[in-house]
Formats: C-alpha cells, structure tokens, sequence
C-alpha cells in the first residue's frame, strides 16, 4: 500500500489514451525498445522499471532487438513492488521477425516471445518489416539466395489467427506502404489496428497518414527524434534550426517539441531514452500546443526518409529497390 502511494504521487498526469479499432486503448507515448548496445538484462530490467515509475504505460520491443526478456522481466518486477497492480495497467508491443514471415511460423515466433517475456499475452503483435529472409541470414549482409518471397496473405491469416486465440489482443503492421496495406485489406477479416513506420518533422509521411486515417489504421511513429546519435538514425531532427527557435521561443526542449508534433498529428509516439532525466522530458507534452504558425514552419522542414530498408535489396532478388519497397509512398 506504501509502494503504491508512493508511486502514484510520482504520476503527476494520466497519459491520454486512444482507442485503437480492436476496441482496445493504447496510451498515446511508448517507451522505444532498441539501443546500439543494449545494457545487461538486469541493468535494462530495473531501467525499464524505473520508466514504469515515471509514468511510461506502452512498451515497445521486437523479437529482434534483444530486449524482450528485460520487458518481460520489467513487468514482474513492476507488478511484484506495486508499479503497477495488474497487467492490463500496460500496454506491451512486439514484432514478429522477417525470418518468421510465413503462414506456419507466425505462432510458433509469438509463442517463443511469449515464452521469452514471460507473459500470456501481448497487447500488439506487429509484422515488422513485409519481408521475408531465410532463417540464419544476416539482414546487413544478405546473400541474393536469402531474400524470399513474402507471402503477405498467408502471414496476416497466421496474425489473425493469434488474435483469435487471445495471445495478442490487437494485430498491426510495421513498415508497410499503402500499396502493401491495400492488398492485405483484400483479404483480410481483421483489419490491422496500426501501422508502426518511421515519423518525424524530416519524415512527415503526408501520404501514408491521411491513408491509414481513412480505413481506420492507427499510426504509430518510430523514431520520432529521427533515431539521435545511433547508427541507423540521424541528428537532423534534433539539429533542426526551426526546432531549436521553436523550443526556445516556449520553453521547451527540442525533443518536446519534436513529439509534440508528432502527437499533433494523431500519432503515437514510439520514442527511446534510458535517462532519467530524458524519460520524464520525453512525456511532458500533453499540456501545452504549437501554434498554426510553428506548424507552417515544420512543414518547410526538407524530406528524408532515414530507415529506407535498402539493406534488403539484393540482386535479382524480390524487391527490385526501395521504391519497390514503399510502393512510391513519399
Ligand atoms: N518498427 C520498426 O521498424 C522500428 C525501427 C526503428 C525503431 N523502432 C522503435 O522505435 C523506437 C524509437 O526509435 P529510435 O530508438 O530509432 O529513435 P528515437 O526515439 O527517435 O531516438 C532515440 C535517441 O534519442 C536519444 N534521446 C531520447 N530522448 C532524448 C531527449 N529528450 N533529448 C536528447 N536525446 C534524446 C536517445 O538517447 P538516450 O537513451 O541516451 O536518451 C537515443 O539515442 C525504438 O527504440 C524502437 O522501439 C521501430
């Protein structure tokens, strides 16, 4: 009873939520899941904990960024000190690895990230990427013979199946185009109640959005701050001169104000930090707004997409080039 009045003293705001088309609400910032170099499990495990503490409800991981066993880890703690009270107080991401884009390996890869997270379901079970490559491949150095086909309807049968049987309550894609999304809803019989893509004021995604929006699709953003200081990111987000006046002219840092953005445009921010003092930042935008002026001025920002997915073009291979990959989507 102590822990817990302690922790909701710390809670000095509820994060909204929105309500996703499976019925089911997810809380509009989440807690980014992958590092250049992860900490140690035990190390990740208190950090994730400790975000708890500060307020973070939406987790982000995938079965390939090494940090599922620390989330899982992260919520028995939580629920064995008082954090949280019940699981359902959470909302936990995963994402079902190209190696696993197939019809028959779809289960077996949930039930692995279940097993591995300790957990007895997900919140959202996304595809990650619409690719597929052979087991064992190394996705930064793939041979023409390891990029296989996708087979986009046998893959999202396999994901409705596990919705139905309650290891995941909602269902979505990762990285997928407008193109991509059509021909899934041709035969789909659950819609995806999101698409995960990169979104931020240098990548604004003015087509995807108002398409997802229209058929109902939540959008969530990853790398909102256009992925700082890692490898498969840049710093044009967070070196932004109209960011920086912005900020300055409120208050604010540049990253509220990147997220803010973000948030304005009826998107989830999907945003990283294992610093204390970044974490609590990073949800201090729900209280203030920018104004129409501040947002003509973002949208002169120039365009370009960070995380193109280039490194699954190979020679001969199925995806001809990156616009084959995103369909022309701009
Ligand atoms: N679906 C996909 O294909 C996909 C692809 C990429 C990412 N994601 C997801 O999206 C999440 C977020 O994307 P991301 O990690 O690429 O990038 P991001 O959240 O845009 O940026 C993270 C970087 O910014 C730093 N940072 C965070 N808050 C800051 C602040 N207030 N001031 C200054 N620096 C700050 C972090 O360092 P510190 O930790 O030191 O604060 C980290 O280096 C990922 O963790 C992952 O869960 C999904």
């Amino acid at each position: 009873m102590a822990a817990e009045k302690q922790v909701q003293e710390k809670l000095e705001f509820q994060i909204p939520e929105i309500v996703l088309n499976s019925g089911h609400k997810m809380p509009a910032v989440g807690m980014g899941g992958v590092a250049e170099k992860l900490p140690p499990v035990e190390e990740l495990t208190s950090i994730l904990v400790h975000a708890m503490e500060i307020g973070y409800r939406h987790f982000d991981t995938a079965a390939c960024y090494g940090s599922e066993e620390a989330l899982g880890k992260a919520v028995a703690k939580a629920l064995e000190i008082g954090v949280i009270q019940n699981r359902d107080e959470l909302f936990i991401t995963s994402k079902l690895w190209i190696t696993h884009t197939h019809h028959d390996l779809v289960l077996p890869a949930l039930n692995k990230t279940l097993e591995t997270m300790g957990l007895e379901y997900l919140d959202l079970y996304l595809i990650h990427w619409p690719v597929r490559i052979k087991e064992g491949a190394n996705m930064f150095n793939l041979a023409e013979s390891e990029v296989l086909p996708f087979d986009i309807h046998g893959t999202w049968k396999a994901m409705e199946d596990c919705s139905k049987s309650g290891l995941t309550k909602s269902i979505g894609l990762s990285n997928f185009s407008c193109e991509k999304i059509s021909q899934l809803l041709e035969n789909a019989t659950i819609p995806p109640a999101v698409n995960q893509v990169e979104m931020n004021v240098n990548w604004q995604q003015r087509k995807l959005l108002p398409f997802c929006k229209e058929r109902g699709i939540h959008v969530c953003g990853w790398s909102p701050l256009g992925g700082y200081g890692t490898f498969w990111g840049s710093n044009a987000v967070m070196e932004s001169q109209i960011l920086k006046d912005i900020a300055n002219s409120k208050s604010k840092t540049i990253s509220q104000v990147a997220l803010r953005w973000v948030n304005e445009q009826g998107v989830t921010p999907i945003v990283k930090s294992f610093n204390e003092e970044r974490m609590k930042q990073n949800l201090q935008i729900f209280d203030w707004e920018l104004s129409t002026e501040e947002n003509d001025r973002i949208l002169q920002i120039p365009q370009r997409r960070v995380g193109s997915g280039d490194v699954f073009i190979v020679k001969n291979g199925p995806i001809k080039s990156v616009e084959e990959l995103w369909d022309g989507d701009t």
